[in-house]
């Protein structure tokens, strides 16, 4: 069997995917008459074309201003059904994704409408198409504290729908500590904390994601390489980090996926795992990432088993389930 058979077949999860990363071009333009919104591109074609990055903060300015056509709780439902029937088709079973709230709320629309939507998608992928999730609320690092503050209240009435609190947007200037009081309550509230750290940022920002946040999983951090202490630090506690090779590839923080680090972090005995990220925007969702790694790097089907089994130890399935998928 071809390695990308292979890959195709294999049943996989997702932990790192932010929903509004999802917005296909055809999607878009669709809501957007719908809610008689304005897109600054004519065409799909057009729009896409614009999907050229050089950094972090050029793909956030194009990604914020595609989530502005998303008005109505159905609008929500749209995005996040149209992820999970993309997905199911490549046989992911289990995700665990990120909503960026401040996104909308920022512009009027209510915490309730975008939840509702998510979250009615999501139960339905479940009874639909067996798909099992996590909900993930991510603060927009760029914003100040007591919006995060704000946002957290806002999630209170909907504790039972969200399983982790995240962190996200700008890294450089936006440390983990600017945030640690917002996820301190966090965890007060059984939120299980994440972060993005070490995508742009340097590892500095990990080490404040683990000692001052306190995460349980480390979303990118391909930085930490630069620091052999924090390597061994993450390597015996086994923590998590979310790499994705397509975003990281069309964000610059890499210049070919032929050094892609996750190959070196693997000899590291690092609990690596392969995501999306932002799908729509990087050209690519779980298959894609894996077989452009499995080009790119001659990975085997041995090493691909054991990412994909990585996923599944580092998720929050209850571990039953969990043991079920190794
Ligand atoms: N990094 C930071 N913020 C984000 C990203 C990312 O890769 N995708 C969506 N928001
Ligand atoms: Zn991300």
């Amino acid at each position: 069997m071809s390695i990308e058979k292979f890959i195709e077949g294999i049943p996989k999860a997702e932990l790192h995917l932010h929903i509004e990363g999802t917005f296909e071009p055809e999607l878009m333009f669709e809501i957007a008459k719908r809610n008689n919104k304005k897109i600054k591109y004519t065409t799909v074609d057009e729009l896409k074309n614009a999907y050229s990055f050089n950094n972090l903060q050029e793909f956030l300015d194009i990604y914020y201003a595609g989530a502005n056509v998303l008005i109505e709780e159905q609008d929500f439902y749209d995005l996040t059904w149209a992820y999970l029937t993309k997905v199911h088709e490549q046989n992911v079973e289990h995700v665990e994704i990120f909503f960026d709230p401040q996104t909308h709320t920022d512009r009027g629309i209510s915490f309730d409408t975008v939840i509702n939507g998510i979250y009615k998608a999501l139960q339905d992928g479940e009874k639909k198409l067996g798909i099992t999730n996590v909900l993930i609320m991510s603060f927009l690092r760029h914003l100040d504290e007591s919006s995060a503050f704000e946002t957290l209240q806002q999630a209170l009435p909907f504790k039972e729908w969200i399983g982790g609190v995240g962190l996200d947007s700008s890294e450089v200037g936006n440390p983990p500590s600017k945030f640690e009081r917002v996820f301190a309550k966090a965890r007060e509230e059984d939120f299980t904390p994440v972060a993005h750290a070490g995508e742009e940022g340097p590892a500095e920002y990990i080490w404040e994601a683990l000692d001052l946040l306190h995460v349980a999983r480390i979303d990118h951090g391909n930085r930490c390489l630069d620091d052999e202490v924090l390597v061994e630090k993450l390597a015996a506690l086994q923590m998590p980090l979310t790499l994705c090779p397509l975003s990281n590839l069309e964000l610059k923080v890499i210049t070919d996926l032929k050094n892609h680090p996750i190959l070196k972090m693997m000899d590291k005995n690092l609990l690596v795992t392969v995501n999306s990220d932002d799908p729509a925007y990087f050209g690519g969702y779980m298959n894609e990432n894996y077989w452009g790694i499995a080009q790119a790097l001659d990975l085997s089907k041995k090493q691909i088993t054991e990412l994909v089994k990585n996923s599944f130890k580092a998720s929050w399935l209850p571990d039953t389930e969990k043991e079920k998928k190794l």
